[in-house]
């Protein structure tokens, strides 16, 4: 039995070492022809600015404003100003920025408040010691790739937004140069393998986030904060399957609009350009809130759930207690540790793929 199931996990180290080279292939020819298309000055400037024909400068020079351009000569600057770009500019400042500080400050102080009033959420009873394969090898490197870049996306993009305040008075001009332009190279070529991956780990894990009527019991008792009880959950609780479900929506269109800022002359124009720098922005501001949130629980906010995406395996009582509905499923094929910590891990039966993910 446990060469059987040895042979059957074996497939799976040769598909990620194939998958993974295939996808740098694909998104570095796709960012090289994007570098090529970016060379052609004359399609650049032909998806820049509206044309500036003889009509638009007799017009700048009248001193007429209109929906294009606005003449600031009256501050004593004599600046052309191009009004969508400066209504964008007002957008991202004014809004995009001090919100979404105040988002995620926000999101930061409700975690270590909700940690000095709760603490930990520590297992009711005790371990019993018994173990159960929960997350696969790929999907565990599937989560901690898309984590790692999630992270360094998040580090980048503050960068670009905020980095100016704080680096800049911080470490002079020279230092924040090159903090920005290393953090843009960063953000823009790790942008598209984040999107990629993603998507996979979405389509592998979507059979365990279908929505269920439990679901609603669950949010109702506020996933077990509200009473003592542990309400009902299968592979994924219903606030995890929030977490996918967003991840699903707002994450897939931060990964768009973060394309249509990457390949800047696939002929979209300007004025597009603005709009997916603010819905990206919005966007990954908002899914980088959540993900403290999830960081927090998967680490310090509950006992028992970082090992199982670092080993593969959780104890009894913790499936029991968080997953009972999984728990149900799969109890036949838990394991002692001390037969896994021997190295016969997957001579245990618990490797079923209906069991784990
Ligand atoms: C240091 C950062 C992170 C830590 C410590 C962490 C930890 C965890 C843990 C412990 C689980 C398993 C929960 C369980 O077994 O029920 C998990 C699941 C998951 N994580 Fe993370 N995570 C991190 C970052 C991220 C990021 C940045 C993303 C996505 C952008 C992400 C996406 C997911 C998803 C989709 C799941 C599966 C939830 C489901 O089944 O619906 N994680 N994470």
């Amino acid at each position: 039995m446990s060469h059987s199931i040895q042979w059957r996990s074996l497939w799976r180290l040769p598909l990620l070492a194939l998958v993974l080279p295939a996808l740098v292939l694909v998104v570095g020819l796709a960012l090289a022809q994007g570098a090529q298309a970016q060379s052609d000055p004359q399609g650049e400037a032909a998806t820049a600015v509206p044309a500036l024909d003889a009509d638009t400068w007799r017009q700048v020079r009248s001193g007429e404003v209109d929906a294009n351009y606005r003449d600031s000569r009256f501050d004593s600057t004599y600046n052309l100003v191009n009004a969508s770009g400066e209504t964008w500019r007002q957008w991202r400042n004014r809004w995009v920025s001090p919100y979404g500080l105040i988002v995620i400050g926000g999101m930061l102080a409700m975690i270590v408040l909700f940690y000095l009033i709760a603490g930990r959420k520590k297992l009711d009873e005790p371990r019993t010691g018994r173990k159960l394969l929960r997350w696969s090898a790929v999907s565990r490197s599937l989560h901690w790739s898309v984590a790692t870049l999630f992270i360094l996306l998040a580090l980048s993009g503050l960068t670009l937004l905020y980095g100016k305040h704080v680096f800049y008075p911080l470490f002079g001009a020279g230092a924040w140069g090159a903090m920005v332009s290393a953090s843009k190279l960063v953000h823009n070529y790790l942008g598209p393998f984040f999107g990629i991956l993603l998507l996979i780990l979405l389509a592998k894990l979507l059979v365990h986030n279908l929505p269920k009527k439990h679901d609603i019991d669950w949010f109702r008792k506020g996933g077990g904060l509200v009473g003592k009880e542990h309400p009902d959950a299968g592979f994924a609780n219903a606030g995890e399957k929030a977490w996918y479900w967003l991840l699903a929506t707002a994450g897939v269109v931060v990964i768009i609009s973060g394309l249509v800022l990457d390949f800047p002359n696939y002929g979209q124009a300007r004025d597009t350009m603005q709009w997916a720098n603010l819905v990206h922005g919005i966007g990954a501001l908002g899914l980088t809130a959540v993900a403290l949130g999830h960081i927090y629980i998967g680490t310090l906010g509950t006992e028992g759930s970082l090992e199982g995406m670092t080993t593969g395996y959780v104890d009894e009582t913790w499936a029991k207690e968080h997953h009972n509905l999984w728990y149900e499923e799969v109890k036949e094929s838990a394991v002692p540790e001390e037969q896994l910590a021997t190295g016969s891990k997957e001579a245990t039966g618990g490797s079923s793929p209906q069991s784990s993910t």
